[in-house]
């Protein structure tokens, strides 16, 4: 059974003023999306592409200059559903350093849940669960600027697991971590999806953490440019490249082979795939 979740139909944005005076041009322009409860969409998109105008128009931080936009039916556009859109989809940024604010980590934690009004001995149980999911509980009374990257970011995750919430936005919440900060948090948020059924929205420039999702979407110029499962986008190579962006390596190593005459998949997106097509095809030839 899907369930709706997130429903953006026909929405437009524009920030008014161009950054470069240029007049009115749409960072967002016409997108039409349904999201259903459980998915893992992965946003891809060059520089500028509206990937954060999108994902702030999901949370609120932003209202569509055109279009609607409903969470659960509820419309961001009606000021008396700003905090329940809010505790639904939870947004991470990229910034670790912006958007911790507590004095020790379970401070931090106990600050979404204490601005919604959760009873003291349930925010309690709450924060200890959160840091518990994503693998800090021994770091709840240290102080957040002795953490790492990576771990910060565990830590604005775990704020966002105390509100309960439907769905979480990252974006490019991976971008300032280091591989293994990077391995974590992606590991927290699969198994977030996968075990929790929390619905994600991940926003990157990571071709290989594309792969993770069920769903990838290309946005260019405002506007959705491609989409589908993993395969099928990272199968249009070429066209790919041509929106600025890389398709995973060993897909890139299969389409070269492919061009110089080797029978080669085009949709091939992991290391484990690859290394088992390889071993098969190696062995035919002895
Ligand atoms: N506060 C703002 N005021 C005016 N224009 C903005 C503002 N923020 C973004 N823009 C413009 O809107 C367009 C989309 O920007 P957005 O930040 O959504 O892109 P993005 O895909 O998230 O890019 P990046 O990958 O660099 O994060 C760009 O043309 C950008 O210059
Ligand atoms: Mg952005």
């Amino acid at each position: 059974m899907s369930e709706l979740l997130i429903n953006v139909e026909d929405v437009s944005f524009s920030y008014g003023e161009n950054l470069n005076g240029s007049g009115h041009h749409k960072a967002v322009n016409s997108i039409n999306l349904s999201i259903e409860k459980g998915d893992f969409l992965v946003v891809l998109g060059r520089n500028g592409s509206g990937k954060s105008t999108l994902a702030r128009l999901m949370n609120t931080l932003l209202l569509p200059t055109d279009g609607t936009i409903l969470i659960k039916g509820m419309n961001t556009k009606d000021g008396k559903y700003l905090w329940e859109i809010r505790r639904t989809c939870g947004m991470v940024f990229q910034n670790p350093d912006n958007q911790i604010l507590g004095t020790s980590v379970e401070e931090d934690v106990a600050f979404g849940p204490e601005n919604l009004g959760v009873p003291p001995d349930e925010i309690r149980k709450r924060v200890d669960e959160s840091l518990k999911t994503v693998g800090i509980l021994e770091y709840a009374k240290v102080s957040p600027g002795y953490l790492s990257g990576g771990q910060k970011q565990r830590v604005a995750i775990a704020g966002i697991l105390a509100m309960r919430p439907e769905c979480i936005i990252l974006d490019e919440a991976t971008a300032m971590l280091d591989p293994i900060g990077r391995r974590d948090v992606m590991k927290i948020v699969k198994q977030l999806n996968q075990e929790e059924k929390i619905t994600v929205i991940h926003i990157t420039h990571h071709m290989d953490e594309a792969s993770k999702g069920d769903k990838v979407i290309v946005v260019d110029k405002g506007e959705v440019v491609l989409q589908g499962t993993p395969r099928e986008v990272f199968s249009e190579v070429e066209r790919i490249k041509e929106l600025g962006l890389d398709t995973p390596q060993v897909t890139e190593l299969f389409h070269e082979l492919k061009k110089e005459g080797f029978e080669m998949p085009e949709d091939v997106l992991t290391l484990d795939e690859a290394e088992k097509f390889l071993l098969e095809m190696l062995k035919n030839q002895v």
